[in-house]
């Protein structure tokens, strides 16, 4: 079985600066609460013509050029996002169809935060199995349509920007490659930051309602405390078993990509991992909580500043809404 490997990566953040003071524009907050409690000064907003495939796009297009391909040598493409073109079909048609590369495959997967990972390892198995050479996975996210600036919706509202990355997983010739990947969820946890509305779970004729805007069952509902210590234990728990599963000490990681969920978490982890800080990749104090777009975001942005090295062992571990973690060990 041939081993997979990340060929090429790419991201996109929209030009649109938006400040902690901007954000006390859209609702009841300070500046002090964001930077205490989040670490975030700065996010990206995108225009509002701007829809996920349009961010995702530029982002697709620097994967498959530094992978050395064209589009139409792309077999399959897997999209993960929670803020889609359109509530159906999935978001991966229209990328499809923008991308310019009709007939393939599309796959969508709702892993929100963890969505990468979940697509490397989907892409891996694709490609061990000989049935794809070139896998796209591309993961954009539209948060600020997402803003809730009530007093329920501004705790997870405050971190949210937009963005996109993209990575070309095809066979490895060498010892570089996707190691392990390690997919987790808890489904009993699943309203501890979920949206209600539309469904079908909500007990009357109607898929949504103008009830369910008036009341806000649009809208992201977390709690907080739960998704905090749950991201911090879970995303440790990750890095140790990935080391564990592949025989490796802390010591072998040169590059640790965690979600950026929110500096504190972020320090929290480092600190339970005992991970020197400068092995960890931190952009959530410049663009914020992307959801899924973090983590593509962030390896492709710490391959460019020579952070991510050729050769080097990376571990990415991801935790979100679901919920849902993963880690994905890869040699660059
Ligand atoms: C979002 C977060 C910073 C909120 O902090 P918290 O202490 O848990 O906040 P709570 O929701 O319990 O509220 C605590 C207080 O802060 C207030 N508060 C919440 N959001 C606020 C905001 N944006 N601005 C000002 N005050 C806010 C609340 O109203 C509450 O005040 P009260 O006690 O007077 O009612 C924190 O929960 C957190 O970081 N959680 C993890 C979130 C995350 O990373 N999510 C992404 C998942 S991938």
């Amino acid at each position: 079985m041939t081993a997979s490997r990340i060929l090429g990566t790419g991201h996109f953040v929209p030009p649109k600066v938006v400040t902690n003071f901007d954000v006390m524009k859209m609702m009841e907050t300070s500046d002090e609460f964001i930077v205490e409690r989040t670490g975030v000064h700065r996010r990206r907003h995108a225009d509002p013509g701007q829809s996920a495939t349009d961010l995702a796009l530029p982002a697709c297009r620097a994967a498959i050029e530094e992978a050395g391909l064209r589009p139409d040598q792309i077999d399959l493409l897997i999209m993960n996002t929670i803020t889609p073109d359109h509530a159906d079909p999935g978001c991966a048609f229209f990328m499809q169809d923008k991308l310019g590369v009709p007939g393939i495959g599309v796959i969508d997967i709702r892993q929100q935060c963890a969505g990468l990972i979940y697509g490397l390892a989907i892409a891996d198995h694709f490609i061990r199995a000989g049935t794809y050479r070139h896998v796209l996975v591309v993961c954009s996210e539209v948060l600020s349509r997402r803003i809730d600036g009530s007093y329920d919706g501004r705790n997870i509202s405050i971190l949210l920007g937009d963005g996109a990355g993209a990575t070309v997983v095809g066979p490895s010739d060498d010892d570089r490659g996707i190691l392990s990947t390690i997919l987790h969820a808890d489904g009993s946890q699943a309203k501890a930051l979920y949206t209600a509305a539309p469904g079908s779970a909500l007990g009357r004729p109607e898929h949504l309602s103008k009830g369910d805007i008036d009341e806000g069952h649009v809208h992201f509902r977390m709690h907080g405390k739960t998704v905090f210590e749950n991201g911090v234990a879970k995303m440790s728990e990750a890095v140790f078993e990935s080391l564990k599963v592949n025989g490796l000490t802390l010591d072998d990681i040169d590059v640790l990509v965690p979600h950026q969920a929110n500096l504190r978490m972020l320090e929290a982890i480092i600190q339970r991992v005992g991970i020197p800080q400068e092995k960890v990749v931190i952009n959530v104090d410049e663009y914020g909580n992307m959801a899924s777009a973090c983590l593509p975001i962030a390896i492709d942005q710490a391959r460019r500043s020579g952070m991510i090295r050729p050769g080097h062992r990376v571990m990415l571990v991801a935790f979100g809404s679901g919920f849902v973690w993963a880690s994905a060990l890869l040699r660059m």
